[in-house]
């Protein structure tokens, strides 16, 4: 149970009486004692009473005294309040048994859709597929660790014009060619040399187009090319997946292809509820609310003037799958802030529709660009997009550098493996604690430090503490009675008990920069606690109880690390 709402359910009473209405008494942790409620200054002018009366009041009428050592009125009206030694250390205790760490599984799952990562077909990976993909992942793993039902969809982008000059240019190739480049990870060099004709030579461009035809009419020895194309790919994406070290599989590929048979009904679903209007031969929705900058309103085109489907209508299909088929309340898209306009729009025909109707809902978890140091959109030397490839790579070689210079011990197995769980996580971890709705500079020297509030200082505390058990060959018990004299010991309590409020808070808002932050303060509370508080060389029973407090803070940041993604090696 989480101290804020222990006591806010304590207050709220209270106030409510003297207030004569419902107040949220807004409790938080505070500098001057353990937790503080501002809420009497705001009441003061309604009421016509000081705020230091008020807070009184309140103070006499609520019952605090089995969870509070102290709680009293200062300053202009603060109530300052100081939790139990007993209380505290009780919680402690009760986390000590928990495997849940004081996160309780869900009482109601839900089916939750993560639509992520999403790169196109014979197109390099960039790295706003590298934001989606790792947020994504941490989405998907915090909310299936809640007990939620998580379908993860990689809606591959492998379908549209842009495959008639790809399987012209593959059927050029040849097919064995074109798998080898395909293979080794060419997918920038085969498109571009694709564009490259489809520019310059009208003959292909005919080609081209009647391959789209083609490819949409169904025909059979277009349909193998395209096939070819898109496991190729797969193929390549699955093996930066697994560098990644992410939870998507092959089995997480639902391509627009795989829609196809259902735009058709779609329209006409649209079009039996009277929401399909013609504009310019094309078929379109248009949701309420949207004008375009001339006042007139923005069409959703569900099918363009040539009959082709484009983006907005598989999106729509695809919609109605997931809430009508597989049963979703809760939809996310974790996908650039430059698509906010098309996810708003689509929402706002599915909701028309009726498919995505109360619980059922979406949410477009947008993100802001990686920048370079220049601060202008990260580019490589030669200007193009940064291969996400190479990227990882140099964020591996850096660590593993790293790890063979602080811990000459580690063999070479060891330290590669250390390298690559450094490396991946503070990409991974640079990425999620930032605020997604903005941009971040993407810096190597900051992502890679050992302190500050980067991947390797938190897994460097973890290593740490699983080296003080190594050391002394014990275990912690969870059973042992917990002492909290020490103020250390007690700022330690406090976050390790803090744990299930910032993943409940996180699990609603998909900001991951406040998980980041609370491990970061947990981090930062267990080496303030380390340097004061000797844990092996104190007496028993204050020994047991600081291994407790030394094992739980392991755990959560474990249990925290695994949720974004990142790995905890037991040695660095
Ligand atoms: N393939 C798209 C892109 O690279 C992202 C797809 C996002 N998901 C979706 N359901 N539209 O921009």
């Amino acid at each position: 149970m989480d101290l804020e709402k222990l006591l806010t359910d304590r207050l709220t009473p209270a106030f409510a009486t003297v207030a004569g209405t419902p107040v949220d008494p807004v409790v938080r942790r505070s500098q001057r004692a353990d937790f503080q409620s501002d809420a009497a200054l705001a009441l003061a002018r309604q009421l016509g009473q000081s705020p230091q009366a008020i807070a009184a009041e309140v103070l006499a009428r609520a019952d605090l005294t089995d969870l509070c050592s102290a709680a009293e009125v200062s300053g202009p009206g603060f109530l300052n309040l100081t939790v139990a030694d007993e209380v505290l250390a009780g919680m402690v205790s009760a986390l000590a048994i928990d495997l849940r760490l004081g996160v309780p599984v869900v009482t109601e799952p839900e089916t939750v859709v993560v639509d992520y990562s999403a790169p196109n077909v014979a197109k390099e990976m960039h790295v706003g597929h590298l934001r989606s993909t790792v947020i994504g992942d941490a989405a998907a793993r915090l909310l299936e660790w809640l007990g939620h039902r998580v379908l993860r969809a990689n809606h591959l982008g492998d379908w549209g014009t842009p495959f008639g000059m790809l399987i012209e240019h593959l059927a050029d190739l040849g097919e064995a060619e074109a798998a080898q480049e395909l293979s080794i990870g060419d997918l920038d060099s085969f498109y571009k040399a694709a564009r490259v004709k489809f520019d310059a030579d009208e003959t292909f461009q005919e080609r081209s187009r009647r391959r789209v035809v083609a490819l949409q009419g169904g025909d059979e020895a277009t349909l193998r090319l395209w096939r070819l194309l898109v496991e190729q790919s797969e193929r390549y994406f699955l093996t930066v997946y697994d560098l990644l070290d992410v939870t998507l599989t092959e089995r997480d590929f639902h391509g627009e292809s795989s829609y196809n048979d259902l735009l058709g009904s779609v329209v006409e679903d649209l079009d039996r509820l009277g929401l399909l209007r013609e504009s310019d031969g094309a078929a379109c929705v248009f949701p309420p609310g949207y004008k375009g900058r001339d006042g007139e309103p923005l069409p959703l085109i569900v099918r363009r003037t040539d009959g082709g489907y484009g983006y907005p209508a598989t999106d729509l299909a695809a919609i109605r799958h997931r809430t009508g088929t597989l049963g979703a309340t809760r939809l996310l898209y974790v996908v650039g802030l430059p698509q906010r306009r098309h996810f708003e729009m689509v929402h706002a025909a599915a909701a028309q529709a009726g498919w995505l109707a109360s619980p059922a809902r979406a949410e477009h978890v947008g993100f802001g660009s990686i920048l370079g140091s220049d601060g202008r959109m990260l580019r490589s030397r030669a200007g193009g997009s940064v291969k996400l490839v190479g990227l990882l790579e140099e964020a591996i070689a850096r660590a593993t550098a790293m790890a063979r210079e602080r811990n000459p011990e580690l063999g070479e197995a060891e330290a590669a493996e250390v390298g690559r769980a450094v490396g991946i996580g503070a990409v991974k971890y640079a990425d999620l604690s930032s605020d997604r709705h903005k941009d971040y500079v993407l810096d190597w020297a900051g992502m890679l430090s050992l302190d500050g509030n980067t991947a390797p200082y938190l897994q460097y505390a973890y290593s740490r503490i699983q080296s003080i058990f190594r050391r002394a060959g014990l275990v912690a018990r969870p059973e042992a009675g917990i002492s909290l004299a020490e103020p250390a010991e007690r700022a330690l309590a406090f976050e390790l008990v803090g744990f299930g409020r910032v993943v409940g808070e996180v699990a609603d808002s998909l900001e991951f920069h406040h998980l980041t932050g609370y491990l970061y303060r947990l981090a930062a509370a267990f080496s303030a606690f380390y340097e004061r508080c000797p844990v092996l060389r104190a007496e028993r029973p204050i020994r047991d109880s600081r291994l407790v407090l030394c094992d739980l803070t392991a755990r959560v940041l474990r249990q925290g690390l695994y949720m974004l993604g990142i790995q905890t090696p037991e040695r660095m």
